[in-house]
């Protein structure tokens, strides 16, 4: 009964109308940039309100093609370390400079104290990033900060697909949004990404940039662009995963408040706070292990006892990434918060169609291990 930490969800009735219509797809003629792709577009720009969306390759393109229309060459973007690298990649491959910044603990999400500390005259913009599907709590403080010291800010949207605030979408809560579409996330294409925003500028600067910076056809190349496409049969997978989308998290809801309820009160492992004006959208669903528990240990006992796999993040960090610290010279310590913390962090297996009994397996493994750690740190 081997239970993965993420796993893509399409419905055998999906399966069977995706593989109905690509045959029309294929006939068509039309690869990119037809009526798929802009359907998508115009659905998802509804559904997250906002005015545009335009369709990529990736999330890492998406905010690529974002940072290069804010023209951030030797500019500083500060980016919260506890973020998938490609986030603060994107900064470097558009000419700019990431400064990482602290998280807090109780959020996982960038901490506006530590960014306010960390602005400077050659600071830009700000990316903030929706850690695990929960949807940043200290927008509001973060989106004030922007304004007032007037820096763009750009939501890492590729956890929080259709996640709320205040009963605002993810993606409209900062000046562009850039989600992804990768397989573990909340709604896949295999890959893919797409840019939201109320900028129509932007809009049309990424429509351009994702086909090598063309202007009037491809005769006429305005911009340093890239081949930062979608094509039609991912725009069409798309489709299909926006519309399963809100079933799709009330499943993913559903399952946090199972695990919430089943764990509440275990010794070894505490529970993150869902401020009740947001909606999760439970990418993952993070807990937090007592400092006496290993979580490497206990995911390896996890995976070889009762083959469950179990997921971290981010650990480590961006600060502790090799390469970072090969090329910026980051060390453990430079990020007190993101250092402490992010080590006892363990995430459950989440994806829609987990069934009630795996869920049951996972709750059950998972509290006998606890145990089994908590008796082995008093027998030491
Ligand atoms: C927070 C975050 N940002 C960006 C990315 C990059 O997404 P993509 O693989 O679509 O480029 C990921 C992917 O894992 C991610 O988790």
């Amino acid at each position: 009964m081997g239970i993965p930490s993420a796993k893509p969800f399409f419905s055998e009735e999906d399966i069977e109308s995706i593989s109905r219509e690509i045959p029309s797809i294929l006939r068509s003629g039309r690869l990119i940039l037809g009526p798929y792709t802009r359907r998508f577009e115009t659905l998802f720009q509804e559904y997250c309100g906002v005015k545009r969306a335009v369709a990529v390759s990736s999330c890492t393109s998406a905010l690529e093609i974002t940072l290069r229309y804010y023209d951030v060459v030797g500019k500083e973007i500060i980016v919260p370390t506890n973020t998938f690298i490609a986030t603060s990649n994107a900064v470097l491959y558009a000419g700019g400079q990431t400064v990482l910044a602290d998280i807090k603990p109780d959020t996982l999400c960038l901490d506006p104290e530590d960014l306010r500390q960390r602005i400077t005259p050659l600071t830009k913009g700000v990316i903030v990033v929706h850690i695990a599907g929960l949807p940043c709590p200290d927008i509001n403080e973060i989106q004030t900060i922007c304004k007032e010291r007037g820096l763009f800010l750009i939501e890492d949207v590729a956890h929080a697909h259709g996640a709320t605030i205040n009963g605002k979408k993810t993606g409209s809560l900062g000046h562009a949004g850039c989600f992804s579409f990768y397989p573990t996330k909340v709604m896949t294409t295999g890959t893919g990404g797409m840019i939201t925003t109320d900028d129509d500028n932007l809009a049309d600067y990424a429509v351009s940039l994702r086909h090598h910076g063309v202007g009037n056809g491809l005769t006429h190349i305005i911009n340093l662009g890239n081949d930062w496409l979608m094509d039609e049969v991912t725009a069409l997978l798309g489709l299909y995963q926006l519309k399963a989308l809100e079933s799709n998290l009330a499943k993913r809801n559903a399952i946090a408040r199972r695990y919430s309820e089943a764990l509440a009160g275990t010794e070894g492992v505490r529970l993150f706070y869902v401020p009740s004006n947001i909606r999760h959208s439970y990418y993952k669903y993070a807990t937090f292990l007592s400092p006496f528990i290993d979580r490497l240990k206990l995911t390896e006992r996890m995976k070889e006892e009762y083959d469950i796999e179990l997921g971290s993040i981010y650990d480590p960090p961006c600060h502790l990434q090799p390469v970072y610290q090969r090329l910026f010279g980051y060390c453990f310590g430079m990020y007190a918060r993101a250092d402490e913390t992010l080590k006892h962090i363990c995430c459950l297996p989440m994806f829609p169609q987990i069934t009630p009994e795996e869920i049951d397996y996972v709750i059950k493994s998972f509290k006998s291990v606890l145990q089994e750690s908590k008796r082995e740190k008093i027998t030491v």
